[in-house]
């Protein structure tokens, strides 16, 4: 699934600007740098005492020239130079002018948000800001000059706040501010305990043209009626039957790695990993061959593009697509209500010739068919043939596209970094290849392999703790709300008002010193030891006996108390969470059974431009990240691709076990290893 990044409609935008040569030359002396942990993370500073954070007074070029950076460099003064000054009351006519004009009172308890409350939120943080008046949130106030910081890697920059200001802090773009949340203790209130009280806020916008009202940016009825429908859909005989997809999408793209490896070519694997991602959940959702893998036709060249406006969206500050007129007159939304309407046309038509053979079935028989027998095993197929829960055509649309953009770059994303982190950690990579041969060999895997593949797991939550998909999950709160101390060390915890935003960075719990032992090192058999920090109160810590029998990675938010929650947790947590562990699980076995990947990046490690200067993380310098809805390469993935056993890595005819069809009596015996 995605978590989206935007700064909501009345956020301001941030150029990033060219690093200084200082910076450049830091980066260049830090790119090749592996996987290995980074120094101690900075001292916490307390902003207000340390002259050096205090940026200098723009000039009015700064002001001419780029009004945003000096808007928050003079903001970030403000608030660093008034950290050590005691109140100053706002004119009296600050709190008539309040009191006074209606549309700005707070609504009620149970009322919607209105804009009211979002003013609210507006005037707490100017008092905060010009009268340094303690707001009731009580989260430190993260200024800085953003300058350095790169917001096209806008979790990195959360990550430099967090190294300063700890487990939540408030960070404000003029009279906006979003929360920031570190803590495994308030992620668990929030996502777990109370999440009747938050929306996805701005996400829902972004996501609203595309998705309509599919499950992600679906209202809480909506939510709850198609949640309840599709949950079922990724049953157990399901997900063995997509266990067999994933074989075949992969035997698709073994053949192309092959015949790189034979040719010496250096291939993106990122690209490669985007396109078997997308055959899957086209399968897997409506039983469409997009043959991404193989070919470039106008239907994927469109998905893809639309998957990309998604995330420009993202991380656009203003909602651009809704300025009247924009759609005639921009040419990438010109383009995308074409490509949507294309998609839209494949979609409506493969709902209606799903329809035109409907058979309702009870949930339970649909449930207990035998899926490996099945011709048409999708969840289109599913959800259209179950009884009682009949929709239209429009939300058929929107629950399919949800699938599909959730499912789609969330598991490329973690083949992505896996293939990364393995390719700089030779001892990993032998330990895991050691288990796929082991237990799988050449042959096609099953489910029940994969829930015998420890090391393989292990990889894939090291893979998801470094580098989440999404790195942020955004939220705004519906009604007050106390959150708990846990780790944050505000006494009493945060008070948090109505129609306040806030991101829950999984990214720096990731990498939160209180949370894991030497957090930026790749180390999969980390998973074996538990971990603990009275620190951090009321969290139990990691332990490995919390980890259920068989797969584990989709609950590892229980196990690790959520300081990993690769899901999500709670109510919304990802619907399709095992189908993406075992695909990711199943694509991992037959790729790194007969292939290396050797990092090559063509031009050599990534520029150190696309570096943010600030960033500690040792782990993006060669390959860089930005972020999109997911974490991206900064360039590509690229691999020189090599036979592990060079003239015996082709596909032999083998039996796959999932759909239980007898092997040919002449079939040899598959054998690449002895
Ligand atoms: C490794 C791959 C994946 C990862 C890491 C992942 C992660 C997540 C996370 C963290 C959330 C919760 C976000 C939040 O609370 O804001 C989520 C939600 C969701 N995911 Fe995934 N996801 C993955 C694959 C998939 C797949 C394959 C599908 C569908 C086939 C899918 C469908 C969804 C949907 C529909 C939601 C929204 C659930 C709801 O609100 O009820 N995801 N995912």
């Amino acid at each position: 699934m995605l978590g989206l990044i935007t700064l909501g409609p009345q956020a301001y935008q941030l150029h990033a600007p060219a690093r200084s040569p200082g910076a450049a030359s830091h980066h260049r002396a830090r790119a090749s740098v592996r996987l290995v942990e980074a120094e101690a993370p900075p001292k916490r500073e307390t902003a207000g005492a340390n002259n050096d954070l205090i940026p200098e007074e723009p000039t009015l070029n700064d002001w001419i020239n780029n009004m945003p950076i000096a808007m928050s460099k003079s903001l970030a003064r403000t608030i660093l130079l008034s950290e050590t000054k005691e109140p100053e009351p706002l004119p009296g006519i600050w709190d008539w002018f309040w009191d006074a004009m209606p549309f700005l009172a707070a609504g009620k308890k149970g009322e919607p948000l209105g804009l009211g409350d979002v003013a609210r939120t507006f005037k707490t943080n100017i008092e905060q800001i010009f009268g340094n008046i303690p707001a009731p949130d009580k989260a430190p106030l993260a200024a800085a000059d953003v300058e350095g910081l790169d917001f096209k890697a806008i979790f990195l920059a959360l990550k430099t706040y967090f190294d300063r200001y700890g487990s939540v802090y408030k960070m404000c773009f003029g009279p906006k501010s979003f929360m920031v949340v570190n803590d495994p203790v308030i992620a668990r209130h929030i996502l777990r305990e109370n999440p009747e009280n938050y929306d996805k806020g701005a996400l829902s916008l972004v996501l609203e043209d595309i998705m309509g009202k599919g499950l992600i940016p679906a209202d809480y009825e909506t939510w709850k009626k198609r949640r309840r429908a599709i949950a079922p859909g990724f049953h157990k005989l399901y997900l063995q039957r997509m266990v067999s997809e994933f074989g075949q999408a992969n035997a698709n793209l073994i053949p192309q790695l092959l015949k790189a490896a034979q040719e010496g070519r250096v291939l993106d694997m990122e690209e490669r990993f985007g396109s078997l991602a997308l055959d899957v959940i086209g399968k897997a959702v409506f039983n469409y061959e997009f043959g991404s893998v193989n070919e470039e036709s106008p239907v994927v060249k469109a998905a893809i593009r639309t998957l990309g406006e998604v995330e420009h969206r993202a991380l656009t500050p203003a909602p651009y697509w809704k300025i009247p007129g924009a759609n005639s007159l921009v040419p990438r939304l010109k383009e995308f209500n074409t490509d949507m309407n294309l998609l839209n046309d494949v979609l409506y038509s493969l709902i209606d010739k799903c329809l035109e053979d409907r058979n309702p079935e009870e949930l339970e028989d649909l449930k207990n068919k035998d899926y490996s027998k099945v011709k048409d095993p999708s969840m289109l197929r599913f959800l259209v043939d179950l009884r009682g829960e009949e929709v239209d055509n429009k939300q058929m649309r929107d629950d399919l596209i949800t699938l599909l953009i959730a499912g789609h770059e969330t598991t490329a994303a973690v083949l992505t970094w896996m293939t990364y982190a393995l390719s700089q950690d030779a001892q990993a990579l032998k330990t895991v290849q050691a288990e796929i041969d082991e237990v799988i060999g050449d042959r096609y895997a099953t489910f029940e392999d994969i829930e015998n593949m420890p090391e393989l797991q292990k990889v894939l939550a090291e893979t998801l703790r470094m580098w989440p998909a999404p790195p942020l999950f955004i939220r705004c709160a519906l009604e007050e709300d106390v959150w708990p101390e846990g780790g944050t060390g505000i006494e009493g915890g945060c008070k948090l008002a109505r129609a306040n935003d806030l991101f829950i960075s999984t990214y720096n719990m990731g990498r939160s010193p209180q949370l894991w032992e030497n957090p930026n090192t790749f180390d999969p058999q980390r998973w074996d030891r538990p971990f603990s920090n009275p620190e951090v109160k009321g969290w139990k810590g990691y332990d490995p006996n919390r980890r259920p029998k068989g797969l584990w990675v989709q609950n590892l938010e229980i196990a690790t108390d959520h300081a990993l929650m690769p899901f999500g947790a709670g109510p919304r947590k990802c619907v399709g969470d095992q189908f993406a562990l075992l695909e990711a699980a199943v694509s991992a076995a037959m790729l790194l059974r007969r292939f290396e990947f050797e990092l090559e990046m063509p031009n050599g490690p990534v520029k150190p431009e696309m570096l943010d200067p600030n960033n500690p993380d040792k782990s993006v310098g060669t390959v860089g990240m930005v972020s999109a809805a997911t974490i991206h390469t900064a360039t590509g993935l690229f691999c020189r691709v090599k036979e592990r056993f060079p003239g015996a890595t082709d596909l032999p005819p083998m039996q796959d076990p999932n759909l239980k069809a007898p092997a040919p009596d002449d079939a040899p015996e598959p054998a690449l290893v002895s």
